[in-house]
């Protein structure tokens, strides 16, 4: 499924990169030295120059956590923008080639634990499950980025409409990619609780408004706290789902 989104000057198109784990691409960090790693899935090293120039250089994330161990089985849409050389509307024959403005990753529950997210990271005697089987099943909004260039065009809120279509279109695939981890994990048994539209994410406060114009809640049990030097709260949205047999 393509979205598409046009202004006078641009047409906006969005592409989706599958799970790295369900297509046998790598995901290696393009590099100046490597700047175009021939396994990765060419949706994949678009996503992650936007992900480098918005996080590591623009917010001073560091690069070594840009690439993490959720990019193997999450989804990511990166937006396309191809110039308009005459005007809006005329066929593809008449636009330039096309290149990355933003992007937004998909990943399927479980997530770690909420409290390993407030305990103090150096310190390593923590009893914490890697995943969170206990509450409901989330998938999470991440990485949402557009290029400084392109803001302001609506471009965020045509990425969030992609990915909350995509789930709420999609409950068997994500279901299936929990089932995995759960699987891997040795939870099989334990009556995984299935997805059922919840969406959650980690907002930089800054944005919270924005999410909150795009229908998320702040859940303020969960408090507030720093990823990456970033002060964040956590929202929530429930996607509507159909209840087919
Ligand atoms: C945040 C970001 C993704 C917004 O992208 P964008 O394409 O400019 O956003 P849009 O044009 O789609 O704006 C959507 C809505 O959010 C609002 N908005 C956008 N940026 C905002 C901000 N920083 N603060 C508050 N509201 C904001 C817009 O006014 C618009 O409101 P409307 O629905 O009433 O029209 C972009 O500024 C960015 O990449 N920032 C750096 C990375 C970042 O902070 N990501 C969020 C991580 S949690």
């Amino acid at each position: 499924m393509t979205e598409t989104k046009n202004t006078p000057e641009y047409t906006f198109t969005t592409r989706l990169q599958p799970p790295p784990l369900t297509t046998s691409t790598t995901i290696l960090y393009p590099t100046p030295e490597n700047p175009d790693p021939a396994t990765n899935d060419p949706v994949f090293s678009d996503g992650m120059r936007i992900r480098h120039a918005v996080f590591v250089e623009e917010q001073h994330c560091s690069a070594e956590n840009e690439i993490d161990s959720d990019d193997e089985r999450s989804w990511q849409w990166v937006i396309y923008a191809s110039k308009n050389t005459h005007s809006p509307g005329q066929d593809e024959s008449n636009r330039l080639e096309s290149f990355p403005v933003g992007i937004i990753r998909l990943v399927p529950p479980p997530h770690a634990p909420h409290e390993a997210l407030l305990q103090d990271t150096t310190s390593k005697n923590t009893n914490l499950p890697k995943y969170d089987f206990s509450h409901e099943p989330y998938v999470k909004i991440t990485r949402l980025a557009v290029l400084p260039d392109f803001r302001g065009h609506g471009l965020s809120k045509l990425l969030l409409r992609t990915a909350e279509d995509w789930a709420r279109d999609n409950r068997g695939a994500i279901n299936e990619m929990l089932r995995r981890v759960a699987r891997d994990e040795g939870q099989e048994d334990q009556g995984i609780k299935e997805w059922n539209g919840l969406v959650g994410l980690h907002a930089q406060v800054q944005v919270e408004e924005m999410y909150r114009r795009a229908g998320y809640e702040t859940d303020h049990h969960l408090g507030t706290w720093y990823e990456e030097g970033i002060l964040h709260v956590g929202m929530f949205k429930r996607l509507r789902l159909e209840h087919k047999t």
